[in-house]
């Protein structure tokens, strides 16, 4: 499959990514592994799958985990559980034992460290580190991707499966997966909108060396090999036209 997509728009985005997301999980035989995102375009995705995979046998293998998680509570529409849970687990009817949220109300370094041990505990282990089948991210205007921002590049590396992250403008304290975790995922998915994207975008996928230093997006380079960039004709205008 071409790691590199480019579509018209997000409704074209969701579309495909949804095709690859239905052909991975029903190859897996047993549960799929899965941690996804925040942020406007997951939720996109999120009221896709509600009004086009609803019926799907594939929700009753899937066990759902989170990249990032902004230290609220679940009940905030800043959540990303709370979001993830508007659009879309409960209008499928997860079944809430496939569900596991980073918890948002607790203290944001005892929760780095429970959702750490859960991970260990839960998903199947790879070099004895969490092993998800996919992981979903997205990235910011600025390069950050989960909830590593520029101004905190060396939480990447950080040998813990979370760490926390803060938002570089707000202060608002995010519990994250770190490059451990992520880059040991069997699929890595990038899902990226908008033309503010376009010059990170262009930057990490012709000049990754020279700019893996500044966006935490360039540093994800999963061990499998298997990254795929899932883009609309604005994020990926710049290498439309190379
Ligand atoms: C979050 C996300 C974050 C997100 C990017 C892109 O909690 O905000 O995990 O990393 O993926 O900010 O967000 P958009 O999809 O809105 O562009």
């Amino acid at each position: 499959m071409d790691k590199q997509q480019i579509f018209t728009d997000i409704h074209g985005l969701c579309e495909g990514f949804t095709k690859f997301f239905v052909q991975l999980a029903d190859n897996k035989s047993g549960t799929f592994y899965m941690a996804i995102s925040g942020g406007t375009t997951p939720i996109a995705l999120f009221n896709y799958w509600a009004d086009n995979l609803k019926e799907s046998h594939i929700w009753q293998k899937v066990h759902f985990f989170w990249v990032d998680e902004r230290c609220v509570p679940p009940d905030s529409n800043e959540s990303n559980f709370y979001n993830a849970k508007k659009h879309l687990l409960d209008k499928l009817k997860i079944n809430p034992d496939q569900v596991y949220r980073m918890k948002g109300e607790e203290s944001p370094q005892k929760e780095a460290g429970n959702y750490a041990s859960l991970l260990q505990e839960k998903l199947p282990l790879k070099n004895n580190t969490p092993h998800f089948d996919l992981i979903i991210l997205g990235m910011g205007n600025d390069g950050h991707t989960a909830s590593i921002f520029p101004h905190q590049i060396k939480l990447w590396d950080e040998n813990s499966n979370c760490v926390v992250g803060e938002h570089p403008e707000t202060g608002q304290k995010r519990v994250s997966l770190t490059g451990k975790v992520i880059n040991n995922a069997k699929h890595v998915a990038f899902l990226l909108t908008g033309t503010n994207k376009k010059n990170i975008v262009a930057g990490i996928l012709d000049e990754r060396e020279y700019v893996k230093d500044k966006y935490p997006a360039a540093l994800v380079n999963p061990v499998s090999g298997n990254l795929f960039w899932f883009m609309d004709s604005e994020a990926a205008h710049l290498i439309m036209h190379e």
